[in-house]
């Protein structure tokens, strides 16, 4: 069984993904990693930035593996490398490149072969597994996801307004809802889910309930 969840940043989707992959016993799938590995492929090459074509060659070059929570690129562990700023902001030149996107799209669906997996990212319900069995769309008011970001930023001690937060949210929402491909749209058969005033165990055990439900259905 395939479980999709597609949301925005800061929608919480990671933790929720993981509680859930691991109360359901499914394989977690981090499609953000996967982008932010050959983000971080390009960085370390110093791109070209303005050459999608070869940005393409680069990220098909590049091996990713993705066991647990530690994300191999090259054969190297770069699991504490990918969430720098300096490939967050540089993400966009490879999630814009469709050539980049359908390499990695194959790479999520062989990952899913012959497993119940939990996958999470912004097109997985869409572009990647189309006819997943369940499929969510996590939300949360920019309000509360910035919230949440600044606590998470200023609890590994580096403080930012919720002003800054909201500005760079709003921006990668943007981009991500703009992309000509895989943009972040929920599936027309997604249920829509907004974590807004819940606690991740409580957004956690109505998922499970949604995803026996769907379980039931599709075998009976
Ligand atoms: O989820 P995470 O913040 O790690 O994702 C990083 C970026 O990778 C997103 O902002 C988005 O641009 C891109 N992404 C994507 N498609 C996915 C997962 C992530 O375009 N399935």
């Amino acid at each position: 069984m395939i479980v999709t969840l597609d949301g925005p940043a800061g929608a919480g989707k990671s933790t929720i993904a993981r509680m859930l992959a691991d109360r359901l016993g499914f394989a977690f799938l981090d499609t953000g990693a996967m982008y932010r590995a050959v983000t971080l492929a390009a960085v370390r090459n110093q791109g070209p930035w303005d050459d999608p074509s070869r940005l393409a060659d680069l990220a098909s070059r590049c091996e990713i593996e993705i066991v647990g929570r530690t994300v191999s690129l090259n054969g190297e562990d770069v699991s504490e490398l990918l969430r720098t700023a300096e490939v967050t902001s540089h993400i966009h030149y490879l999630a814009d490149n469709p050539r980049v996107r359908k390499g990695l799209v194959d790479l999520q669906r062989d990952f899913a072969i012959g497993k119940n997996v939990v996958t999470e990212g912004r097109d997985q319900g869409t572009v990647a597994f189309p006819t997943a069995e369940c499929k969510i769309f996590l939300t949360a008011s920019p309000e509360e996801r910035a919230r949440r970001r600044v606590m998470e930023l200023r609890s590994r001690g580096e403080p930012i307004s919720i002003a800054e937060v909201l500005d760079q949210q709003n921006a990668r929402d943007q981009r991500d809802s703009a992309r000509a491909v895989g943009r972040l749209e929920p599936a027309t058969d997604a249920i829509d889910f907004c974590t807004d005033g819940m606690l991740p165990t409580e957004v956690v055990d109505r998922l499970v309930a949604i995803v026996r439900e769907k379980a039931q259905r599709a075998d009976g």
